[in-house]
């Protein structure tokens, strides 16, 4: 059994962060932030707007694409590193906002690289034969645990989501593999020391200490995200068969396009063949590459029959890639 992608969505706050207005906010310049990230301004969550807002939308909007019914869906897996609630999932939250009333729903936690995971999850359910129909959504509200006074975080991170409906097919048009990767050892080096059972919100030093915010290495990170988007990369060419030349388009995470372009070069893949967004709407972590995606699969960047490349990298360290033939 194939596994193909019915239909793509994604979703985004209406209110942009600029720059500029960051340059008033921390000691920073869009001279800095454009040379050190290629990122020029970022979406940022409205109050009343939350994880589930974005997701339910992006979902929806795949839905439609794809022509199917809400209640067709067998699972909702959704990914983020920022959820609504500890518990319940997000993904039950979307669930009852879709009316998936079908549907089993979970969130799945694999930090930048949670749709990758994501997609091979919901692969294995559509190949065995366990359900026929998928939402995957990667949604995130990072600007709600970034700290706005510390300037090396708070430039790189925005808010969405982006969604996609796999469907079990007989056809060629489909995902042709899936690779996931996690080094534990690095687990320090990018992730939210509070909140969870170490140092608990509940506790007053959570809050004192500002252990509620993201904390990144950021240069060990990038040296990591390098190799490690390699390696995956060369997994999935090798694994069907590829060569670089044979990648219509690569949609890597967008986190930096430092990192983005050293991937790219080091693999072989001409600038031409690289989709990125990343300028717009910054690191939303799990929701850059299903974002990336809708945009690049509604912009009609994607032809039938081509070969597509995503990898993803980050906290964990996880990190993995998917290659579909569109
Ligand atoms: O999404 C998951 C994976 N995440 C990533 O892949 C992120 C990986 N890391 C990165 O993208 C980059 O490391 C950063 C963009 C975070 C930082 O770029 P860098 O070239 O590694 O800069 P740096 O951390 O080495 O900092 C260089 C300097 C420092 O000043 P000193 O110590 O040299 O005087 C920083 O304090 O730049 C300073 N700096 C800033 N200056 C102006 C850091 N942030 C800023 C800022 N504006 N926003």
């Amino acid at each position: 059994m194939n596994v193909r992608i019915a239909g793509t969505g994604s979703a985004l706050p209406g209110k942009i962060l600029t720059n500029a207005e960051l340059e008033k906010l921390v000691d920073t310049s869009d001279e800095w932030i454009t040379t050190r990230t290629g990122i020029k301004e970022r979406r940022i969550a409205a109050e009343g707007e939350y994880t589930s807002t974005f997701a339910a939308e992006a979902g929806r909007k795949a839905l439609e694409m794809a022509g199917v019914k809400p209640e067709e869906i067998d699972f909702i897996i959704l990914s983020t590193v920022t959820p609504d609630f500890p518990f319940p999932s997000t993904a039950c939250i979307v669930q009852d906002m879709l009316g998936a009333v079908n549907a089993t729903a979970f969130d799945l936690s694999a930090a930048c690289s949670g749709f990758i995971f994501g997609l091979s999850v919901a692969e294995k359910y559509l190949r065995s034969g366990s359900a026929q129909k998928i939402l995957v959504i990667g949604s995130e509200t990072l600007t709600r645990i970034v700290d706005w006074n510390d300037r090396n975080t708070c430039v790189l991170f925005g808010d969405g989501a982006g969604a996609v409906v796999l469907e079990a097919s007989d056809g060629d048009h489909s995902l042709l593999s899936t690779h996931t990767f996690s080094n534990g050892s690095y687990w320090n080096l990018l992730y939210q020391p509070g909140s969870g059972s170490r140092n608990p919100a509940t506790n007053s030093r959570t809050i004192d200490e500002k252990l509620l915010y993201v904390t990144m290495e950021g240069n060990e990170v990038f040296k990591h995200a390098v190799r490690a988007m390699e390696e995956a990369s060369v997994k999935a060419l090798e694994s069907n068969g590829l060569l670089p030349s044979d990648i219509a388009l690569l949609i890597p995470h967008q986190a930096n396009r430092r990192i983005i372009d050293a991937t790219a070069k080091r693999l072989g893949v001409a600038p031409d063949r690289l989709f990125t967004n990343l300028h717009c709407y910054g690191n939303t972590s799990s929701a850059s590459i299903p974002i990336a995606l809708d945009e690049a699969n509604r912009q009609g960047v994607i032809k039938p029959d081509s070969k597509l490349l995503l990898v993803a990298f980050g906290g964990g360290f996880a990190y993995g890639s998917a290659l579909i033939n569109w």
